[in-house]
C-alpha cells in the first residue's frame, strides 16, 4: 500500500518524444516493416499525427524526412519547400503547442547514404568533416525559418554544435535550442531506420565519425565537448545498452535526452509479437530503466503505446 509513496521514478507522457518519419515520395501511410506497428506517413497527413499524438497527451515530436530527391550534397535537406521544412509549418498551425524538433543531419538526403560531405581523404573516401558543418548550418537554419522549436543535429561531426550555434545566432535564432546528438555510438540497433528512413548507405560506416561501442570515457567527452560549444540538451544514443553512459552524461549537469532507437524498438516487438515477452510490461521496464539511469527525455517509438498505457494506470 505505501509502495507509490516510495517509488524512484515514474514515467510521465511530458518526458517523452514521439519520432515520425515523414516520406515524400508516398500518398499513404507505408509501413516499415522491420519496426512492426510504425509507418511512413505522406506529408499531407502530419497535421492529423500531430493532433493524434496531442489528443494522446504527448507535447513534443521528432520528425525525420524521406525526400523525392538526393544528391551528393543533400540539398534537399535544406531546401525551403523541403519535406521537413514543410510538415514542421503545416504542424504548428494544426497544433501550435506541440513542441516540433527536427533532425538535423543529411543522410536521409544524400545519395550516398552518408551524413554529410564526402570527399576523397588519404584513407579514401569518407565524410569531409568541415564541409559538412557548413551543410548542417544551413539545415538548421531552414528548420528553424519554418517554425522548428529545437534543431537536433544527429551527425556527430567535430564542432557541429558551435558552427550551428553561431549560424543560428548570425541568422536571429539566438532563443533557438539545440538537443545534440551528443554521444552517439556506432550502433547495429540503428539497423530498422535504415529501411525507415532510407538513408542505408552506398559504402564503408560510419564508424569513422560515431563512437565505439566500448568506450565510456570517450562517450562522456564528446558530451561534455558539445555543452561547451553550446548544446542546450545533451543526448545519449542508443539508451537501453548504455545506460552507465547516461548516467555518467548526467553529471554534465545539462538536461539529457536518451534515444530508444529502432533496433531496440524491433527486439522488444519481435518477443512481444511471438508472445515470447509480455511487450506492455518490458515496454515499461525498459523506458523506467533509463529514467532511473538518469534520462529526463526519452525519444521512442513506443510514446504513443505508453500514452495510452500510462493513462488506464490511473
Ligand atoms: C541520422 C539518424 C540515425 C538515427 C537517428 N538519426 C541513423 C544513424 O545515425 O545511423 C537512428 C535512430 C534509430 O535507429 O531509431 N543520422
Ligand atoms: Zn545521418
Amino acid at each position: 500500500m505505501f509502495q507509490p509513496l516510495f517509488k524512484e521514478n515514474r514515467l510521465h507522457k511530458t518526458d517523452l518524444i514521439a519520432p515520425v518519419f515523414v516520406d515524400e515520395t508516398i500518398a499513404a501511410r507505408k509501413p516499415i516493416l522491420s519496426m512492426p506497428g510504425q509507418s511512413r506517413i505522406p506529408p499531407g497527413t502530419v497535421g492529423e499525427v500531430a493532433e493524434t499524438l496531442w489528443d494522446c497527451g504527448l507535447s513534443a515530436m521528432v520528425l525525420f524526412g524521406i525526400p523525392a530527391h538526393k544528391d551528393a550534397r543533400g540539398s534537399g535537406a535544406f531546401a525551403q519547400d523541403g519535406v521537413i521544412q514543410k510538415a514542421v509549418q503545416t504542424i504548428k498551425r494544426a497544433v501550435p503547442d506541440m513542441a516540433v524538433i527536427t533532425d538535423v543531419c543529411a543522410c536521409e538526403y544524400t545519395d550516398h547514404g552518408h551524413c554529410g560531405i564526402i570527399g576523397d581523404t588519404p584513407c579514401g573516401p569518407d565524410l569531409l568533416n568541415d564541409p559538412s558543418l557548413d551543410l548542417m548550418a544551413k539545415i538548421a537554419v531552414s528548420h528553424a525559418e519554418s517554425g522548428a522549436d529545437m534543431v537536433a543535429p544527429s551527425c556527430m561531426l567535430d564542432g557541429m554544435v558551435a558552427a550551428i550555434r553561431n549560424t543560428l545566432d548570425g541568422a536571429g535564432y539566438e532563443a533557438l535550442p539545440i538537443m545534440s546528438y551528443s554521444t552517439k555510438y556506432a550502433s547495429a540497433l540503428y539497423g530498422p531506420f535504415r529501411e525507415a528512413a532510407d538513408s542505408g548507405y552506398a559504402f564503408g560506416d560510419r564508424s569513422t565519425y560515431q563512437l565505439d561501442p566500448a568506450n565510456a570515457r570517450e562517450g562522456v567527452r564528446e558530451s561534455v565537448l558539445d555543452a561547451e560549444e553550446g548544446a542546450d540538451v545533451l543526448m545519449v544514443k542508443p539508451a537501453g545498452f548504455y545506460l552507465d553512459i547516461i548516467t555518467s552524461v548526467a553529471s554534465i549537469g545539462l538536461p539529457v535526452a536518451a534515444f530508444q532507437v529502432s533496433g531496440e524498438y524491433a527486439m522488444i516487438k519481435a518477443a512481444g509479437g511471438n508472445g515470447w515477452l509480455d511487450e506492455r510490461q518490458v515496454v515499461m521496464e525498459s523506458l523506467t530503466g533509463i529514467k532511473r539511469a538518469g534520462a529526463d527525455i526519452i525519444i521512442t517509438y513506443f510514446a504513443e503505446d505508453v500514452a495510452g498505457w500510462l493513462d488506464e494506470e490511473q
